[in-house]
């Protein structure tokens, strides 16, 4: 159950860390693949895969019911019941409603009366929500679901060449926890933004995402490689040091461009774009759980979770692993 201390804050010291006890992924059942988008697009799979990497992504499902699967499953494999989690944070840029935010709904399914709140920071947002679950452990709370999931089918044309090769739907969840043997760690991390880039990419309301595809290409390797590289620092480690990498999903040759200038190895990454597509918020978790169920993670790996998007946002996290 959630305890009655869940708003008392912590003292600091001694041991105390994170840990991610329980992870679920869903991508909703109808594909839509290369192939398909050229009946009504001049364009070709070749022309996708190489420029992108994406040879497929999902489409149908809303954020709410994609969310709430995700936990359900994550919450499954902590172990949990509803009734244990302090707090939901769900990252999204495409919820149910304008208002209501979506995470009240996705808590009622799940049966979760805590705190639910909505956060948007675009593809960056879970990482800010894993750095905002970290605070709230600190502020006394025991576990905190974070997820990541949307509905992006909704706010993309699959006419447009520049982003209805891109997007997708999907959705990923953790169940973070305070870790009292302090084996798990937030080691470090970094959030930014930059708002003079809102018009490279946005949607109004009511209508689809526009995107200026080669200046969003252009800064995210930017800040790809300045918030990792401002994660190691703080964390006193260099590329070496890390694990596994688990980087937004959202070109390969974002990836690579950036991997070449930090020294990352496309080896030590978890990637399931080819797949997914860019599912923005929800393609770190969705990547974790595939990495996780590949056996790609160990105890007292340092994992290096970095996402950049929308905003601009950038977002980026060094956890331990405790289990
Ligand atoms: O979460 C963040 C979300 N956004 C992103 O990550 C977007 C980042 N940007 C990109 O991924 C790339 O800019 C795109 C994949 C969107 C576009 O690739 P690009 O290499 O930047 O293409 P481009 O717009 O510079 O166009 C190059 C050529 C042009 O032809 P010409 O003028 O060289 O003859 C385009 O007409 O490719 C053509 N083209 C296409 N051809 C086939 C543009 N889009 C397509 C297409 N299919 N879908």
């Amino acid at each position: 159950m959630a305890t009655d201390t869940a708003n008392a804050p912590r003292p600091m010291g001694g041991p105390w860390g994170l840990k991610i006890t329980g992870v679920g992924a869903v991508l909703p059942e109808k594909v839509l693949t290369n192939k398909d988008l050229t009946a009504w697009m001049d364009t070709s799979d070749e022309w996708i895969r190489e420029r992108t990497g994406i040879a497929e992504r999902r489409i149908g499902g809303s954020t709410s019911g994609l969310s709430t699967e995700a936990a359900q499953i994550a919450l499954a494999n902590a172990g949990l019941d509803p009734g244990d989690i302090d707090q939901v944070i769900l990252a999204t840029t495409s919820p149910d409603h304008i208002c209501p935010g979506t995470a009240p709904a996705v808590a009622r399914e799940l049966g979760i009366l805590a705190g639910a709140f909505d956060l948007q920071a675009a593809c960056s947002g879970w990482v800010y929500g894993l750095v905002m679950a970290n605070g709230l452990l600190l502020q006394g709370m025991d576990r905190v679901l974070v997820i990541g999931a949307e509905s992006l089918d909704r706010i993309t044309d699959y006419h447009d060449r520049g982003t209805g090769i891109l997007f997708g739907n999907g959705a990923g969840a953790a169940v973070v926890e305070r870790d009292e043997t302090g084996a798990g760690q937030l080691l470090s991390w970094d959030l930014g933004s930059n708002g003079n880039y809102v018009h490279i990419l946005y949607a109004d309301h009511g209508d689809v995402l526009q995107m200026d595809g080669r200046e969003v290409f252009r800064q995210a390797v930017k800040v790809m490689q300045r918030s990792a590289t401002a994660s190691l620092d703080k964390a006193g480690m260099t590329a070496d040091d890390i694990d596994l990498i688990v980087p937004h999903q959202a070109n390969i040759r974002i990836v690579e461009a950036a991997w070449k200038k930090l020294g990352f190895s496309m080896d030590k990454t978890a990637m399931v774009l080819e797949r997914t597509g860019n599912t923005s918020a929800a393609s770190i978790p969705l990547a974790l759980d595939d990495a996780l169920r590949a056996g790609r993670v160990n105890p007292g790996d340092n994992l290096l979770f970095l996402g950049f998007g929308a905003g601009m946002t950038w977002a980026s996290a060094i956890v331990r692993w405790a289990e």
